[in-house]
């Protein structure tokens, strides 16, 4: 595996792969690496010829009061992942590399970047879009993989590629979980034990609210009330930003719930904010 620092390096160097017909696989992380990030590399590895992965924590999409500071960082031990995982290239840019002084261009998806996360995070998706697009241009991937996670973040995504005309086939991926349900993450490592166990009550909610739409309820806004009943029996649940159950394509909120639809949270448990969804 090789690791390159350097934008131009990693760019001539996928130029020259794509000359030889190797179809180029590509995962975007921000590193500490979970089994989450490893399934997309297991995907990509699955679908092409080379697999790049990159590690870049973004300032651009993190807000003043966020945890850009504390995010955590292991480049060691991501590496090694990488390695293990047959990863081909592991981009790892700085800083200055990524955002020269003279930076001044950004992309933003207007309307899918409001609504749900897009209201507590201001900037944030304007943040991972202008990043994807950086990425995609170095990398010049055929395929890229994406957690459905990140709900928003992949909706966003594709419909960046699809008005920009980007040459990249966007793959969302299924969600990867702890054994008890809840939802993989590099910010679970900041939850202390009993957050850790309260956290729990974001599935359990979710699960809550499909049990009563496949028992027939069609009202989102009993789905809705049922989630957020359950994920408030959660101890050290601070504060519940939204449950909303939105189209899985608009993400606009829907009166009446269908098949397709899908169930999306953000929630504090203690200081760590948490996402997860839920298809219906
Ligand atoms: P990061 O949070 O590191 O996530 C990288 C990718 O892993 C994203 O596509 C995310 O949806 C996926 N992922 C995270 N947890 C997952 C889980 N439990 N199951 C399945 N997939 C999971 O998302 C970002 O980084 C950044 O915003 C980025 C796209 C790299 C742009 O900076």
């Amino acid at each position: 595996m090789q690791v390159i620092k350097n934008p131009k390096q990693l760019q001539d160097t996928m130029l020259e792969l794509k000359k030889q017909g190797k179809k180029i696989g590509f995962v975007p992380t921000m590193g500490y690496l979970h089994e989450g990030h490893i399934s997309l590399i297991k995907c990509a590895k699955k679908e092409n010829d080379i697999v790049v992965v990159s590690i870049f924590v973004n300032p651009l999409q993190f807000g003043k009061n966020e945890d850009l500071g504390k995010y955590p960082r292991d480049f060691e031990r991501d590496k090694s992942i990488c390695e293990k995982e047959g990863v081909d290239y592991l981009f790892y840019p700085d800083y200055k590399d990524m955002y020269p002084e003279s930076f001044q261009t950004y992309v933003e998806v207007v309307e899918l970047s409001k609504g749900l996360c897009g209201d507590y995070r201001p900037g944030h998706f304007k943040g991972v879009a202008t990043v994807v697009l950086k990425l995609f241009n170095i990398v010049c991937p055929d395929n890229a993989y994406f957690g459905k996670k990140d709900y928003q973040q992949l909706k966003v995504i594709q419909r960046m590629v699809k008005d920009l005309n980007v040459p990249v086939n966007v793959v969302g991926c299924p969600i990867v979980r702890e054994p008890d349900g809840l939802a993989m993450s590099s910010r679970n490592t900041y939850l202390s034990n009993e957050e850790r166990q309260s956290a729990t009550y974001i599935y359990k909610g979710l699960l809550e609210g499909k049990r009563l739409f496949q028992s027939g309820e069609r009202d989102s806004e009993k789905i809705r009330q049922a989630v957020i009943d359950t994920i408030k029996k959660a101890p050290l649940l601070k504060e519940i930003q939204y449950v909303e159950v939105v189209d899985k394509d608009s993400l606009k909120p829907k009166k009446v719930a269908e098949s397709g639809d899908v169930i999306a949270v953000a929630v504090y448990i203690g200081n760590t904010r948490l996402i997860d969804n839920m298809e219906l």
